[in-house]
């Protein structure tokens, strides 16, 4: 919300005051002076007046997991162990999923408490490429590659999936780049030569890979330059 928001909301300021606090340089964010109005704050902000301290301003959190097969992409399941499980952290309701995967695809997980920062990893329209390994029941055959980068109808959404890349790696195994992320994507595409996805793993989004040093299940925070990235 807008820094002039912020402060007509609290009881003891009216717009007024709140804009009279803004232009005489008693407000600060995150230990800087801030004099515009329509400056953004969040939950992350940390806000003085008069240097007394009007909101803490949460730590933004940021994880990569590897999640394993048989593991649920929520935060609450009846039936499955959920990736919020596979977590040792406080404040775990805090917490959500930055895109899911299906129940048996394995890979990068990442889990965040900043919803800014996870809309533009995985909104559509930001097109980071998401990249997976994927194993197939037949052979998968050169021709897929033209098919995938023209765009495959999907009719029950209505849309033409966006140009996707196929780098062949042997007869049953690909890695396949998607620019945004549909129900079950990966399989449907190649379901659409009636070739069936019998092992899914994504190994990076945008310019987050996949820990090597992780083994199914394990997790760490993300680097400066990994949430930077996106
Ligand atoms: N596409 C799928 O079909 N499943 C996933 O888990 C991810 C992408």
């Amino acid at each position: 919300m807008r820094l002039d928001r912020f402060l007509s909301n609290l009881p003891a300021l009216n717009r007024q005051a709140g804009r009279l606090a803004l232009t005489s340089g008693r407000v600060k964010v995150d230990g800087q002076v801030v004099n515009a109005a329509q400056f953004e704050v969040n939950q992350f902000s940390r806000i003085e007046l008069d240097n007394q301290l009007l909101q803490a301003g949460k730590a933004a959190r940021y994880f990569m997991l590897h999640k394993p097969v048989g593991v649920v992409s929520a935060t609450q399941h009846e039936e499955h162990r959920t990736v919020l499980d596979l977590l040792d952290e406080p404040d775990k309701t805090e917490l959500h999923l930055a895109g899911r995967l299906d129940l048996n695809t394995s890979g990068l997980l990442i889990i965040t408490n900043d919803g800014l920062w996870s809309r533009r990893l995985t909104e559509p329209r930001s097109r980071l490429g998401k990249v997976y390994r994927v194993h197939t029941e037949q052979p998968i055959e050169p021709h897929y590659a033209a098919v995938f980068a023209q765009g495959l109808y999907f009719a029950y959404e209505d849309l033409t999936t966006l140009p996707a890349e196929l780098a062949i790696l042997d007869s049953h195994s690909a890695l396949l780049t998607l620019h945004e992320g549909r129900y079950h994507q990966v399989k449907r595409m190649f379901g659409h030569f009636q070739n069936k996805v019998i092992g899914l793993h994504r190994l990076s989004m945008g310019g987050i890979h996949l820990d090597p040093s992780l083994a199914p299940g394990q997790y760490r925070a993300l680097t400066a330059e990994e949430i930077a990235s996106c």
